[in-house]
């Protein structure tokens, strides 16, 4: 999600540094931003000047003291608290003026990321929804210490800049939409998994049925397993409901490297 972000940002005439782990993350960055920007293009929805401007407007790094100076920042590492507290204390070192550190976690509380900083007032949630270049909401998420300032500019910076649709949550585990759409899709997951219908029939009862653009396991596949995994958890400690409780398939499937999307294979085949 982190190069959908850093595209929107750039296509919206904002300069980005995308900081990755490696060089091959980059690469894989640099293409995954190439594709997107040249199937915007064939749609007409970007003209090839616009195209090169916005690739030219990113810069690639694996260094994280290379976003120093900037206006603000917008981690979307892996879903795993301890290298997001880690991330963002060192931002808060690196940006002593940013007016906002933004996570892009859906699973994570702000205010355990907050309080590793030194001014946990500016960290907030700014959620993005994958595809990042297609989905028009950013939920704007405050911990118990989140500043107004850093809420408003949080926000004029998803919709002035990005004219993205911005909603607010508290800071409670799944905030709006992932509290709804995660057991939502466990309850498919859990469907599929005792027999009672088939994972295509699952799928098109809801895109058929209910009109939604995808199934609940083509959407499982597209968010990632892994991701979905750990969203069911910090929906499960902070609430205790059953119903957010991971189903032994998707435990498995994660345990075996079929994640989705990202790895080529999970409830269905994808080509890379
Ligand atoms: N990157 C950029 N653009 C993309 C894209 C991608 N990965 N995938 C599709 N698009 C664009 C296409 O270019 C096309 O644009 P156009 O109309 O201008 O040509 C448009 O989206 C529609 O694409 P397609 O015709 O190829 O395919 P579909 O009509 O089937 O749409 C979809 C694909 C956009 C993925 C649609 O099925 C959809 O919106 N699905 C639901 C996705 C969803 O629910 N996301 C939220 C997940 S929850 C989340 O992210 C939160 C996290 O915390 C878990």
């Amino acid at each position: 999600m982190g190069s959908g972000i850093a595209e929107v940002t750039a296509r919206a005439g904002a300069d980005v540094t995308l900081v990755e782990t490696d060089e091959a993350r980059v690469d894989r960055s640099r293409s995954a931003i190439d594709r997107s920007l040249a199937r915007a293009e064939r749609s007409g929805k970007l003209t090839a000047e616009e195209g090169a401007a916005a690739r030219e407007r990113i810069a690639f790094t694996t260094r994280l003291e290379d976003v120093e100076g900037a206006d603000a920042a917008i981690e979307a590492v892996i879903e795993d608290e301890r290298t997001k507290r880690d991330v963002f204390r060192r931002l808060d070192e690196i940006l002593p003026d940013a007016q906002f550190l933004g996570s892009n976690t859906s699973s994570v509380p702000i205010m355990k990321l907050g309080a590793g900083t030194r001014r946990p007032e500016r960290v907030l949630g700014m959620h993005f929804f994958n595809p990042v270049p297609v989905l028009p909401l950013v939920e704007i998420v405050r911990s118990i210490m989140t500043e107004q300032a850093a809420v408003d500019s949080a926000r004029a910076f998803a919709e002035e800049t990005l004219k993205k649709n911005c909603i607010e949550s508290q800071d409670r585990a799944g905030f709006i939409v992932n509290a709804l759409l995660i057991p939502y899709l466990l309850s498919a997951i859990r469907m599929y998994e005792s027999g009672f219908a088939s994972k295509e029939d699952i799928d098109r009862g809801m895109v058929l049925g209910c009109a939604h653009p995808m199934g609940p396991l083509a959407l499982a596949d597209l968010i990632g397993l892994d991701t979905l995994q750990a969203v069911a958890s910090s929906l499960y400690e902070e609430f205790r409901d059953p119903g957010s409780v991971a189903p032994p398939l998707l435990n498995r499937m994660v345990e075996a490297g079929l994640l989705g999307r990202k790895s080529g294979r999970g409830f269905y085949e994808h080509a890379r």
